[in-house]
């Protein structure tokens, strides 16, 4: 018999399997489903910011009633829809705690240092085991420095600890010029945990309709390699705890995150594409690696992927790309 358990943001998780943010997670029946398959954990679906901030405006408006009867620009139907989403995830994340025994974390997607922060508490009164912000920004300012980038994640991130007590996760783009700085500043302000990496929304051009389109939504297989890296880089250098996500479709990627030192992984894609019931081929597959290594548990899997790991992963991959593209030649 093998233990699969594991702890992520503090959270004891029998297994490291988690659903991530996304359509899967949006409704209790699809979490039903999750649960029943043996996740371990769900990302609800993100509420946006901008609908958060609509909602902030919402009460403000509430609250100026009496003194200002003028407030028409305040398009009262779309005010009621943003007031309706931020119930409604409160309510899921009830109804999740409630009638089934996995672990829940709350998403935020945001963009900015705005006024919408206290609504983070607001997921955290409704029971949320833990927060996961989603900073969400392509700069395309060609005056922005990668250093007020990094200055712009952390404020935001300063701003949500400020307002919460569970614990929060950040969930990094995979492209930022300074990913190890950004991991040791964010653990530094009292991040418990970091997902590797986002999947960022890709345009695509139809050139028939000569309009632009949404690029490929799902991740491919071969997505994993890049959080592989930056998890195997991290592990053991920063105090987090570290989730990857993108790319992982089957029980070996899944296996190698935790080699590399991760301490959940998350799906999507292949859940979208395979159904809930993957999740329990992904468990099966996991036990049936470690039993066939004599592994009893993810601590004997991460030492094992600990005695593997070259003693400078940035020589090392200097060395591996000279090797094998320094000569090559057709
Ligand atoms: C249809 C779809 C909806 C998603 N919605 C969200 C979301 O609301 N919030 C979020 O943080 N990530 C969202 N994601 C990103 C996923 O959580 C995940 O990070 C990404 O798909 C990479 O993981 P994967 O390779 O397992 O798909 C979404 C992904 C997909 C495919």
């Amino acid at each position: 018999m093998v233990d699969l358990k594991t702890k992520y943001l503090g959270l004891e998780l029998k297994n490291p399997i988690i659903v991530g943010s996304s359509g899967l997670t949006g409704n209790f029946e699809s979490i039903e489903r999750l649960a029943a398959n043996g996740a371990a954990a769900v990302v609800i679906k993100s509420l946006f910011e901008e609908e958060i901030r609509m909602e902030y405006r919402h009460s403000l408006s509430k609250g100026l009633a009496d003194q200002d009867s003028n407030l028409d620009f305040l398009d009262y139907f779309d005010y009621e829809l943003k007031h309706d989403m931020l119930t409604r995830c409160s309510a899921l994340i009830r109804d999740v705690k409630s009638r089934l025994g996995i672990k829940v974390i709350a998403s935020i997607n945001c963009s900015s240092a705005g006024e919408w922060f206290s609504y983070a508490a607001k997921l955290e009164e409704a029971g949320a085991d833990a927060i996961e912000l989603n900073i969400y920004r392509l700069e395309t300012d060609v005056n922005m420095s990668a250093a007020s980038i990094s200055e712009r994640y952390l404020n935001i991130v300063k701003k949500v600890l400020d307002h919460v007590s569970i614990p929060v996760a950040v969930k990094l783009p995979p492209y930022m010029t300074d990913t190890a700085y950004m991991a040791g500043q964010l653990a530094a302000l009292g991040v418990k945990g970091l997902v590797l990496f986002n999947r960022f929304y890709n345009p695509d051009i139809d050139l028939e309709s000569n309009r632009i389109v949404s690029g490929q939504v799902y991740s491919n297989p071969s997505d994993y390699a890049w959080p592989l890296r930056w998890i195997s880089v991290l592990s053991g250098k920063v105090d987090v705890d570290l989730a990857a996500s993108n790319g992982i479709h089957n029980a070996e990627t899944a296996v190698k995150m935790i080699v590399a030192g991760a301490d959940a992984v998350q799906l999507v894609s292949a859940i979208y594409k395979n159904g809930a019931g993957y999740l329990l081929d992904i468990l099966t597959g996991f036990e049936k690696w470690m039993k066939a290594r004599d592994f009893k548990d993810l601590e004997a899997v991460r030492s094992y992927g600990r005695s593997l790991k070259p003693a400078d992963p940035g020589l090392f991959e200097r060395v591996q790309f000279m090797k094998y593209f320094g000569d090559y030649s057709i």
